[in-house]
């Protein structure tokens, strides 16, 4: 079976929703420094460029996450396949995220973060698909784009680990 790529989002809409989205977020954050945590591998090309157009200073730091077979993943466990280096102890975090879909990952994520005692914590996602909602509690601060419900790939998205590497936002169409 092969596949072609549509075009959904192309890379100018999604370099100037970046760009409005920075400009938002360091406004918001004027005078603090914020903890920007990646969740790999996916959101690793949105955490780059939004990073370079933020203006107030910046850390990074890296966790990834699987989810168990299909009885673990409706029961909302992930399991932390590699932790942050950093206590998140006092620190502004803004949790940055290439799609929420069924909220699982970052409804659980959240929590664990929670818990490690940070001044705040906020969530960043480049996709977010809201009809796909299965858990409820989790809150999207910053958004780039609401999409419906198709299977989309690039800016970090993959289809079977492939495509990421797209600079815009794909749908995959099967032939
Ligand atoms: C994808 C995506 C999100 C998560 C969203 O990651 O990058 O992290 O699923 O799904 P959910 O809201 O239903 O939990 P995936 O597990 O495919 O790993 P990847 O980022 O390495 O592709
Ligand atoms: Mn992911
Ligand atoms: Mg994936």
């Amino acid at each position: 079976m092969s596949e072609k790529i549509r075009v959904l989002i192309n890379e100018e809409k999604v370099d100037a929703r970046i760009r409005e989205i920075a400009a938002k977020i360091s406004k918001e954050y004027e005078g603090r420094e914020i903890h920007m945590i990646c969740v790999l591998k996916g959101g690793v090309f949105f955490m780059c460029e939004l990073a370079k157009r933020i203006t107030v200073p910046v850390t990074l730091d890296f966790m990834s996450v699987s989810s168990y077979g299909d009885d673990t993943k409706s029961s909302g466990v992930v399991k932390i396949v590699k932790d942050l280096d950093q206590p998140l102890e006092g620190k502004d975090v803004l949790v940055v995220e290439d799609i929420i879909d069924s909220g699982r990952t970052l409804s659980y994520l959240m929590k664990v973060l929670r818990a490690r005692k940070p001044n705040s914590i906020h969530l960043c996602t480049l996709l977010d698909k809201p009809d796909r909602r299965v858990v409820q509690d989790v809150q999207v601060d910053h958004c780039c784009f609401e999409i419906p419900d198709e299977f989309v790939v690039g800016y970090g998205l993959d289809y079977a680990q492939r495509y990421r590497n797209l600079p815009y936002i794909g749908v995959v169409e099967f032939e």
